[in-house]
């Protein structure tokens, strides 16, 4: 057996989207930010990642690695490999090449339906066995590899069935991370030929099986060595029938292995000091100069750029998850506030077009765009003043913490990570960085816009509000660290007592 060492870890990332290259969510913000500050606390760091269409070989400097070859569906796949450096780092990145599947517009949907590709099984079933042989052919001998969410889930049930004879991964360790337990990647039972494993293998309550199909989620769940989550409250939520999608059972079973690490922020991308992509840069200690940026967002949305009002703001996928039907519930009655309103955010059909037909009718109060926009979003960090985060359910949340570093004060239902990391004004008002509900309803909703409305009114509390919210300290070291552990922990003890 291989001694533990507790000197240097050779980990694998593997998952859909990191920044700078690939980023739909807060998935790719955390890729592109953690697998770099383990490298910086002295590990031999890499993430793995499909070659989607959308990442820009030249600008990314990719440089071909190596070429695999991959059995799949009983084809022969000669798979070239790239890689490119993080930026302002020598960790690397590598990707996945395979012309087929990931050459296309979209990373999980084809924007044509809105709905998931049809070959997704295929797709990230060819993802991960690729992930597997290059770890192979070229011995890389990982001490651990990282999986984040349904897509790269199956990871660990491959390590244990198929290569558990296979020298260059027998001591590979692994850990299933959950950025959100709405996805699970349910696929026909069938499917589970695609990855070379037998259908008996899909019995009734197996870990592989939920109600007659194939779950990769609870496969993760069932065969990591350690699963860990994005914040600790989720972490708790997720076990109860409430917030569990499903899964709660199961994650209960193996309870004493889910951990909550909450997420960090990357403080140097998001600096509102040095930020190339506000009208005028600031910090905490030049807040007068936050001001700069608000008339140009207004503008940018088609509002009158001298309101001297509230500016309350949402940068947001638009699904069900981020709170869209409590919104629905209290929005004319929001819009009578003296306030303006702007919202950048995709997704959902129904949800674009609901919040658009609001904006048009009030177009002088309420502005949307629907899309994505990096530079956009920026700008709407700096220059509003709140930030509307109403999600039913959220992992961990990253753009709470982007607005409370940009002086703009959150106004949040209470959960997940969002209970983790804003301050309710009505609990703590000394210390407070923020605005919080308890209840899941349009009227606690309403409430704490009324309350944020009302410290609005006070200068003196606003500015000790942006203050202590610009004061957080939400960078990665500190998780960072609660990472190392964790792993080092992992490769020292192995669920399965090797
Ligand atoms: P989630 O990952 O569930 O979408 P997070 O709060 O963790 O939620 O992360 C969302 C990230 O995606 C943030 O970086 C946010 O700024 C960004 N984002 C979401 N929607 C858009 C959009 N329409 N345009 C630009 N950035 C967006
Ligand atoms: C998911 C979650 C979000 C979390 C992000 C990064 O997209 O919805 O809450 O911040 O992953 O972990």
């Amino acid at each position: 057996m291989k001694e533990p060492r507790r000197g240097v870890l050779r980990v694998l990332f593997v998952a859909a989207e990191a920044v700078p290259w690939i980023k739909s969510g807060g998935l790719g913000d955390v890729m592109g930010a953690l697998p770099r500050e383990l490298f910086n606390l002295g590990h031999e760091v890499a993430t793995v990642l499909p070659l989607f269409a959308s990442v820009d070989r030249i600008e990314a400097g990719l440089e071909l690695l190596a070429t695999i070859h991959v059995r799949f569906l009983g084809n022969d796949f000669p798979t070239r490999i790239f890689a490119a450096s993080y930026p302002r780092s020598e960790c690397r990145a590598l990707f996945i090449e395979n012309q087929y599947y990931f050459e296309r517009t979209g990373i999980y949907d084809d924007p044509l339906t809105g709905k998931p590709w049809p070959d997704d099984d295929e797709r990230w079933f060819f993802f991960q066995i690729a992930l597997l042989e290059l770890v192979r052919q070229t011995d890389m001998q990982p001490d651990l590899i990282v999986c984040s969410d349904w897509h790269t889930a199956l990871i660990p049930a491959l390590l244990r069935i198929r290569h558990q004879e296979n020298r260059a991964l027998q001591q590979t360790r692994s850990v299933l991370s959950l950025h959100n337990l709405g996805y699970q990647g349910v696929l026909p039972a069938v499917s589970i030929t695609k990855l070379g494993l037998p259908r008996e293998l899909l019995f009734p309550l197996s870990p592989f099986e939920f109600y007659g199909q194939l779950n990769c989620l609870k496969a993760g769940i069932s065969f990591a060595d350690e699963v860990v989550t994005v914040s600790p409250t989720y972490a708790r939520e997720i076990c109860t029938v409430e917030l569990g999608h499903g899964l709660d059972g199961v994650l209960r079973q193996h309870g004493e292995r889910v951990r909550g690490i909450l997420n960090g922020i990357d403080v140097e991308e998001w600096n509102p000091a040095t930020d190339p992509l506000l009208e005028e840069p600031f910090s905490s200690s030049h807040l007068p100069r936050k001001a700069g940026n608000r008339p140009r967002l207004l503008r940018e949305f088609g509002l009158d750029p001298g309101f001297g009002g509230p500016v309350l703001a949402m940068v947001t996928r638009l699904t069900g998850q981020k709170g869209m039907n409590i919104l629905a519930g209290c929005l004319d009655r929001l819009l009578q506030r003296d306030l303006r309103l702007v919202i950048l955010g995709s997704g959902e059909a129904q949800f674009e077009k609901f919040l658009s037909d609001v904006a048009a009718a009030h177009p002088e109060r309420m502005a949307v765009r629907v899309g994505y926009s990096e530079a956009l979003a920026h700008l709407i960090y700096a220059g509003s003043d709140f930030f509307l985060m109403p999600s039913r359910y959220e992992p961990c949340g990253l753009s709470q913490m982007y607005s409370m570093r940009y002086g703009t004060l959150p106004v949040v239902h209470a959960t997940g990570g969002l209970k983790d990391t804003v301050i309710p004004f009505l609990e703590d008002t000394d210390r407070a960085t923020g605005f919080a509900f308890e209840d899941y309803n349009a009227e606690a909703l309403l409430e704490a816009v009324d309350t944020a409305l009302s410290a609005w009114r006070n200068p003196r509390a606003m500015r000790r509000l942006q203050k202590n919210a610009m004061k957080q300290d939400f960078s990665w070291a500190h998780s960072a660290k609660l990472y190392e552990e964790l792993f080092f922990q992992v490769c020292e003890h192995s669920r399965w007592g090797e």
